[in-house]
């Protein structure tokens, strides 16, 4: 909170307000159907306002029925306490741009910031306080469906994309006009289940937990993040909706957050299938662990009245708590709810952001940013010179996504609309000389089963009646007439998300096998993968001219597409997940630990490494991605060899742009350290930068080295971790990814 007016705004009401009350501000629900004005509705959610017992709401779809709740509340609450209102904005409001995944490809922390910035003022004009982003959880492993809303798998991207989400939502303050507070999510480790399964929980180093999961929530909170999300599964053995050795103790004792805990949905009670206990023990032990508001589940409402008066000895979980333990951990969890309303200017004004002023920002310039940031996610993976097109190229356009709106949103556009979204055969039609041919080819996956599934939100996957020979035949005879395919193939937008996890990560079936009749023709293929992960691609880069790896990117995806594809804008994106060659390598990234017989990327007898994994597939390196020119790199300088801790060091390259075309380049710096008293990653980012060449231009990029940069932690436990450096040697790279890397060594002394 921070403030001393506010501080003494909460002070003031806490005095005043009874236990039910006090216990009333923890509850957090989803608004369902919502209210209108004025009307004398008798739903529960009614009725918990009118009795004073919510403390927010969230979900809520239009800035009347925020209105309409807040009344409602105010008529409820005896010291007219207002709501505030959350939503899920994870990657744009009803301007919906790349998924998350897609926009950390941009490695462009500027465009990130003002796509979070949009979305927060479309947020902001429908009455919404707190949005549940930026998610970011690191991940590694692409069975995992929520990939699609990380950042990907590298801590120090994840914590500059945090810094810059929190930055674009919450502007100078989050009660600001068209600002948002933002929520971290989902605290923590929630991208490391076991066998990538949604839900399941992660055992894992602490030291791994420290370096690799926890940065980028310390760089959220650094950012100024207002809230804090708990996630689902338990690490190392403790749910983290009662993990309050991490939410007391790191999150705000370490980390110094002083913001709202919220629990995830339905998170705490989820504590009794997790095995920590009956239901009132379980709300004590989130309730104790730090989590200040209850969303959905309703049990700290339903059992802190109780536990409240009489305490609580459960000695078959480990937990005893008298009466006035508990009253003051309610007090403690309001005072915070109160200070995070205080923050939103709530407790001056319980219309803030709910008078329809600042007007939502101009849909038509969110659609230009939505449109670039497009662009800039898609990642280029290979070019035999195919592209760019000339507009005059005959085309067909061929694939199950290739005149697709819904799907194009990806997971988690909860208030986009399919309508908004530009197919790819429009968009590309629009650049087009003669309009391009189409056919669909096949289905976009073979089981019905599976279909249900994917329109679980909502119908985005449609089975076209004719046999898969037919819709072959007729994509075939298109590839025939044309110069050139450019074959729209993925997944759909539910085939990522929240529990969605895959067993095997790859193109489904049809489409790999309209791939393999569409490269018989001996037409030129250009690939465009739509997809919410890091999907196996196998054999494609043998069937193809070209491909591009374009994600979901969200309303006008394809138009990014169509002006890459046409070179009105130029690829710059950078995976930021590892691209596997086959499903079962998954997990994979590039910071992993060496073996003692280290993989050398292709097989050997008795090394680390996969015996059915043929040597010609390789997986696409984390950080990867091709331009239409090519930059060269110089040796790297160091301007020093040696140096003592507490000096600095910087390290040079000169880059050159030996194209025809103009180059965003991102120069990535890496680290490894060979010789230290644990093992540590073969080799991890520690440093990227983004330049601009135009052709033939010539430019050094210099990095500052400091002795903290090879720190690492050393955690027999959590509570007795140390950040740790060593003297000696550490390698330096540099390169345009994390494999086509210069070197330089550079030793600390003592
Ligand atoms: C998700 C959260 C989300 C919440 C509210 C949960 O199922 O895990 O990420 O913010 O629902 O919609």
């Amino acid at each position: 909170m921070g403030n001393r007016s506010n501080e003494d705004a909460v002070a003031r009401l806490m005095a005043e307000m009874t236990l039910a009350e006090k216990i009333g501000q923890l509850n957090l629900l989803a608004a369902g159907e919502g209210l209108t004005t004025g009307a004398a509705t008798d739903t529960p959610l009614a009725k918990r306002l009118d009795a004073g017992e919510v403390g927010a709401i969230f979900g809520t779809k239009s800035l009347a029925s925020a209105q309409a709740l807040q009344e409602r509340a105010l008529a409820g609450s005896r010291l007219s306490i207002p709501l505030f209102f959350a939503e899920d904005v994870i990657h744009g409001h009803r301007t919906v741009f790349p998924l998350p995944l897609a926009l950390a490809a941009s490695w462009d922390m500027a465009l990130i910031e003002a796509t979070a910035g949009f979305a927060a003022a479309e947020a902001a004009a429908e009455g919404l306080h707190q949005v549940y982003a930026p998610m970011i959880d690191v991940t590694r492993d692409a069975r995992w469906g929520r990939m699609a809303e990380s950042p990907g798998e590298d801590p120090h991207l994840a914590g500059a994309i945090a810094a810059a989400m929190t930055r674009g939502l919450q502007g100078t303050a989050p009660a600001a006009p068209g600002r948002v507070a933002a929520c971290l999510k989902h605290f923590v480790a929630y991208g490391a289940p076991l066998s990538g399964r949604d839900y399941d929980n992660a055992s894992l180093a602490w030291e791994d937990l420290l370096e690799i999961y926890l940065p980028p929530f310390a760089d959220g909170v650094a950012a100024g993040a207002a809230s804090v999300m708990a996630a689902f599964n338990a690490v190392n053995k403790l749910p983290m909706h009662a993990h309050g050795p991490l939410i007391e103790g790191w999150l705000r004792g370490r980390a110094g957050f002083d913001g709202l805990v919220v629990s995830d949905y339905t998170g705490i009670r989820e504590l009794v299938a997790h095995g920590l206990g009956a239901p009132a023990t379980v709300v004590l032990r989130a309730l104790a662990a730090g989590i200040d508001m209850d969303m959905v589940g309703e049990d700290y409402l339903i059992h802190l009245p109780a536990l409240a008066e009489a305490g609580l000895e459960a000695p078959e979980a480990g937990l005893t708590l008298s009466a006035e333990r508990v009253r003051a951990l309610i007090d403690r969890a309001c005072a915070r709810v109160l200070g995070f309303k205080a923050g939103l200017g709530l407790l001056d004004d319980p219309w803030r952001g709910l008078t329809g002023s600042p007007a939502a920002p101009d849909r038509a310039e969110g659609r230009k940013l939505a449109r670039k940031a497009a662009a800039r996610s898609a990642v280029l993976l290979k070019n035999d010179g195919l592209l760019p097109l000339s507009p005059d190229t005959r085309l067909a356009l061929i694939g199950p996504l290739a005149d697709d709106r819904a799907n194009m949103l990806g997971t988690w556009s909860v208030s986009g609309r399919a309508e908004d979204v530009t197919p790819l055969l429009e968009a590309v039609g629009a650049l087009a000389g003669p309009p391009p041919s189409h056919a669909a080819g096949c289905n976009l996956v073979e089981d019905d089963w599976l279909i249900e599934r994917l329109n679980v939100h909502g119908t985005t996957v449609t089975r076209d009646p004719r046999s898969e020979a037919n819709m072959l035949a007729e994509a075939v005879a298109a590839a025939k007439a044309a110069d050139v395919v450019l074959v729209a193939l993925g997944e759909a937008k539910e085939h990522a998300g929240e529990s969605s996890s895959r067993l095997c990560p790859d193109l489904p079936a049809p489409q790999r096998r309209l791939l393999d009749a569409l490269a018989t023709t001996g037409t030129p293929l250009v690939v465009a993968v739509f997809a919410g992960r890091a999907l196996a691609l196998g054999g494609i880069e043998q069937q193809c001219g070209a491909l591009l790896y374009a994600w979901h990117g969200g309303i006008a995806g394809p138009e990014g597409v169509a002006d890459l594809v046409f070179g009105r804008a130029e690829p710059s994106g950078r995976l930021p997940v590892t691209l596997p060659a086959a499903p079962g390598q998954t997990p994979l990234c590039h910071a992993e630990d060496p073996t003692g017989r280290p993989w050398t990327g292709r097989f050997a007898k008795f090394r680390t490494g996969w015996l059915d994994l043929a040597d010609d597939s390789q997986p696409y390196p984390f950080g990867f991605g091709l331009s239409y020119t090519e930059v060269s790199y110089g040796p790297p300088r160091l301007s020093a060899t040696e140096a003592r801790p507490g000096e600095q060091v910087s390290l040079s390259v000169t880059l050159t742009n030996t194209g025809a075309r103009p180059a965003i380049e991102t120069v990535q710096l890496y680290l490894s350290d060979p010789e230290a008293r644990i093992t540590r990653p073969a080799r991890r980012l520690v440093a990227f930068r983004q330049v601009e060449l135009a052709p033939g231009e010539e430019r050094e990029v210099t990095f500052e080295i400091g002795a903290e940069m090879a720190q690492y932690p050393l955690a027999p436990s959590l509570e007795a971790a140390e950040w740790v450096r060593d003297p000696g040697r550490i390698l330096l790279h540099v390169g345009p990814n994390s494999r086509d890397t210069l070197s330089e060594t550079l030793t600390w002394l003592a």
